[in-house]
């Protein structure tokens, strides 16, 4: 499916749908709207007169052209209140529309720049608004069903507009839009995966595809290699599974004249069972999607390569299982760090903060100058801030608020949680350096404050993924199952990064 600008007429466009716009209250119809209201005899004017549209956001009406005009419906979306639109607003009204598209049959149509002119809302980003949430929103994993849905493929939105210039920003930002969500979904579609079909050896496999279409450094390092660079807490998890575990490095060098690097670490635990400390049965499903950071950390840094960005990345990707068996580690087990630091493993399923604290270590010695990472690693996290923001921590306050700014522009709310010392007490073990869980009061923050311990001096912020990285209900671009949240936010740090430079 393709998004991309017309320059041609609105009216003549080779669609059989036409997109307009209306606002909540005196706003009203939108320029195009009204051109096309006027070609279709007033109808919609008359809709919205009898308020059977109300401009409501994401609400959407379709209105049959019989004849008037080449396109054989007219669809009319709600954008809201114009004072309150922005760039999260359309995009999830795109990701509304391209569903309520797909319901009434819709193979191709054209749709006006939404939102531009108002806010100060550009071209550009309006061309990126509307890809990035149409293309998101049209997302299903349906792999498995042998009987596919009979919903009929869209194939293509075209953005219209008739100045060239014009045109050639909202293209501009079309095509970095496609990008981005062709990431998040390549992302959902990693997370959706069951476990049995998405391995540590699936996930290097991917990477090195990756490697090999974007033309990107790629190492996978092996259980001898971990265990000669001494990253026991890693293999302590890993033991208890029969899949290998597999270290992914995936290297991008967009910016040689810099000599910054920056780390992008994600938590790959393709099942995490709990292990020994086993969890529970109901929605243990779920765990299949313990993967979701290092699978967003592998295409956002494809996404730097797919548009040549300015900026050195290494993304850093731990995957293992977290099995029970023969082997596995057991509750009470000591293990040590790449780092020397030993760990009292008091929970196996507190087991991402193991396989990301020999990550952090290795991103240490390779003295990355600023580190990121994505993970799925407490339920705390979720009971804290729900579904709709992730917890950001870390030991550096503007690396952070960089961060949060990079995750706002993209619509991916970041949320600031404290790093008080004491709550490292928590973390205190009388056997061996600390140990892997402070139990369940402030569980996200004591998570946290056992990676610091391994970030060292480097400025690192961590990203607590476990609400938002799957979703039970559909809402604007995000549609049931995996999100692919991350991926946005990485990309834009990167692009943040790169303009400061
Ligand atoms: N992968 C889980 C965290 C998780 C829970 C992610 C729910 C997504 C949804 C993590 O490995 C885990 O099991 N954490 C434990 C830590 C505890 C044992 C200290 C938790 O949150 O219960
Ligand atoms: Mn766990
Ligand atoms: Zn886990």
């Amino acid at each position: 499916m393709d998004v991309r600008a017309f320059t041609g007429g609105f009216l003549e466009a080779p669609v059989d749908t036409i997109v307009v716009g209306v606002f909540e209250g005196d706003r009203g119809l939108s320029n195009v709207a009204v051109v096309v209201d006027k070609a279709m005899d007033g109808a919609i004017s008359r809709m919205v007169k009898a308020g059977e549209t109300t401009g409501k956001q994401g609400d959407c009406i379709v209105l049959h052209t019989l004849g008037k005009l080449t396109a054989s419906r007219v669809v009319v979306v709600g954008l809201g209140k114009a004072e309150e639109l922005s760039l999260e607003r359309l995009r999830r009204v795109a990701g509304e529309t391209g569903r309520f598209l797909r319901r009434v049959k819709t193979r191709k149509a054209v749709v006006e720049a939404l939102g531009t002119g108002v806010k100060g809302i550009s071209f550009e980003s309006a061309g990126q608004a509307l890809a990035e949430g149409f293309i998101m929103g049209l997302y299903a994993f349906h792999k498995y069903l042998t009987k596919e849905p009979d919903d009929v493929a869209i194939e293509e939105l075209l953005v219209s507009e008739t100045d060239s210039a014009r045109a050639v920003e909202i293209e501009r930002g079309c095509r970095f839009g496609r990008v981005l969500a062709d990431a998040v979904n390549s992302t959902r579609d990693m997370v959706n995966e069951p476990a049995n079909r998405m391995t540590p050896s699936d996930m290097a496999d991917i990477a090195r595809t990756l490697a090999r279409g974007h033309r990107l450094e790629c190492t996978v390092l092996e259980r001898e290699q971990m265990s000669s660079l001494g990253m026991g807490a890693l293999l302590g998890v890993a033991q208890g599974s029969s899949q290998p575990p597999k270290f992914i490095v995936l290297g991008y060098r967009g910016a040689p004249d810099s000599s910054k690097v920056m780390g992008w670490l994600g938590k790959a635990v393709t099942f995490d069972s709990g292990g020994i400390s086993l969890k529970q049965s109901d929605g243990m499903e779920s765990m299949k999607g313990d993967m979701s950071g290092g699978s967003a950390v592998m295409n956002a840094v494809a996404v730097l390569a797919q548009m040549a960005l300015k900026a050195n990345v290494t993304a850093i990707v731990p995957a293992t299982e977290n099995m029970p068996g023969g082997r596995a580690q057991r509750p009470g087990d000591v293990v040590k760090a790449m780092n020397g630091k030993t760990i009292e493993v008091v929970n196996t399923d507190a087991e991402g903060r193991l396989i990301l604290a020999d990550a952090l270590c290795y991103a240490v010695k390779e003295k990355l100058s600023t580190l990121v990472d994505l993970a799925t690693l407490t339920g705390a996290c979720h009971i804290a801030l729900g579904d709709f923001c992730s917890g950001l921590f870390g030991n550096d306050e503007p690396w952070q608020k960089k961060v949060r700014e990079a995750g706002e522009a993209s619509g991916e709310c970041l949320w600031p949680m404290p790093m008080f010392n004491d709550y490292a007490e928590q973390i205190k073990s009388t056997v061996a350096d600390m140990k892997n869980s402070g139990g369940r009061w402030g569980g996200a923050i004591t998570a946290a404050k056992f990676l610091a311990e391994f970030a060292g001096n480097t400025p690192w912020a961590h990203i607590d993924i476990a609400g938002t990285a799957q979703t039970d209900k559909e809402r604007g671009y995000l549609v049931k199952g995996a999100t692919g949240v991350g991926v946005r936010t990485l990309v834009n740090l990167a692009r943040l990064t790169a303009r400061e430079e």
